[in-house]
C-alpha cells in the first residue's frame, strides 16, 4: 500500500497526469520516467513502442511500483494489451478523450490532435467508431509539436506557426471541440486559448486518468493510508532542468537516470 505509483511517457508531457494524480491522491508516493532521450515514441514503429515500454515497466517494476499508468497516448494505443498480458499490477491507459468531446458537441464536428502512432492505432479508431457515431471526427497529426516541447520551447514563433497550421483547417470545418490525445498537448492550453475562438471546448484526459486510477487502487485495496509521508522521486535520462521546470510542490526529487 505504501509502494509508489509508477507512471512512464516518452518525455516530460506524462507530468500532466502526475499533477492531476497527485493532486487527487494526495498521500501516495509516486515515481516518474520521461523517457526523453527517445522521445517522441509518435514516430517510430509499433515494435520499436513496445519494447520502449516493456523497458520502461520493468524498471519501475523493480522499483516496487504497485500501479502503473501509462502517461502516453501512443505508448497506451500500442502496448497497454501487451503489458496487461505480461506483467501482474493494474495498468492505466491513456485513450483520447473521443467519449466527453462527443457528448459535448453541438456541430457535431470534433478535431482530434494527436501523433501518428496514436492516430494509426486500432484502440484509436475502436474509441472513436464506439462513441463517436453521427459525430465527424477531424485527425490532425501534431508533427513536431512534441519536440517543441520537449526543449521547452512552448512559447515559440515555430509553436505558433504549426499549431496555426494543424488547427486553421479544423476551424474552418466548424469544430466546437477539441480533443489534445497526448499527454504533451495540456502544456499548450495557453496557447491555444489565445489561438482559437471562445466558443471552442478544449478536452484532455488528466483529470478522468487520474480518477480511474483512484478507482483501481481502491478496489485493490492498494490506497495508501492517510498517515503515509508521500515521496515523489522524478527520473529523465535527458535534461533534468527541463523535466524540473515542468513540476513543483512538495517532497519532489528530479535526478537524471540511465534507462
Ligand atoms: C510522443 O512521444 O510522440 C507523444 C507521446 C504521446 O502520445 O502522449
Amino acid at each position: 500500500m505504501h509502494n509508489p505509483i509508477g507512471i512512464f511517457d516518452s518525455g516530460v508531457g506524462g507530468t500532466s497526469i502526475w499533477k492531476e494524480v497527485v493532486k487527487m491522491l494526495p498521500h501516495e508516493s509516486t515515481l516518474y520516467l520521461a523517457d526523453s532521450a527517445n522521445a517522441p515514441y509518435g514516430e517510430k514503429s509499433k515494435e520499436e513502442i513496445l519494447q520502449l515500454s516493456v523497458k520502461n515497466t520493468e524498471l519501475l517494476l523493480n522499483r516496487g511500483c504497485k500501479i502503473i499508468i501509462v502517461a502516453c497516448n501512443t505508448a497506451t494505443t500500442n502496448a497497454i494489451d501487451y503489458l496487461r498480458e505480461h506483467y501482474p499490477v493494474p495498468f492505466i491507459g491513456i485513450e483520447p478523450a473521443i467519449k466527453p468531446a462527443a457528448l459535448h458537441t453541438k456541430t457535431k464536428k470534433v478535431g482530434v490532435l494527436a501523433t501518428k502512432g496514436t492516430l494509426s492505432s486500432s484502440l484509436f479508431h475502436n474509441t472513436s467508431k464506439l462513441f463517436a457515431e453521427g459525430i465527424t471526427v477531424l485527425e490532425q497529426e501534431g508533427k513536431g509539436l512534441v519536440e517543441l516541447i520537449e526543449a521547452n520551447k512552448v512559447q515559440s514563433p515555430e509553436m505558433w506557426e504549426l499549431l496555426k497550421k494543424f488547427l486553421d483547417p479544423m476551424l474552418q470545418q466548424h469544430i466546437d471541440c477539441l480533443v489534445l490525445g497526448c499527454t504533451h498537448y495540456p502544456y499548450l492550453i495557453p496557447v491555444l486559448k489565445e489561438m482559437l475562438p471562445d466558443d471552442i471546448t478544449i478536452i484532455d484526459s488528466g483529470e478522468a486518468v487520474a480518477r480511474q486510477t483512484k478507482a483501481i487502487l481502491e478496489q485493490n485495496g492498494l490506497l495508501a493510508p492517510e498517515t503515509n509521508h508521500p515521496k515523489h522521486a522524478l527520473y529523465t535520462n535527458k535534461n533534468v532542468d527541463i523535466l524540473k521546470s515542468f513540476v513543483d510542490g512538495p517532497n519532489i526529487e528530479v535526478s537524471h537516470l540511465e534507462f
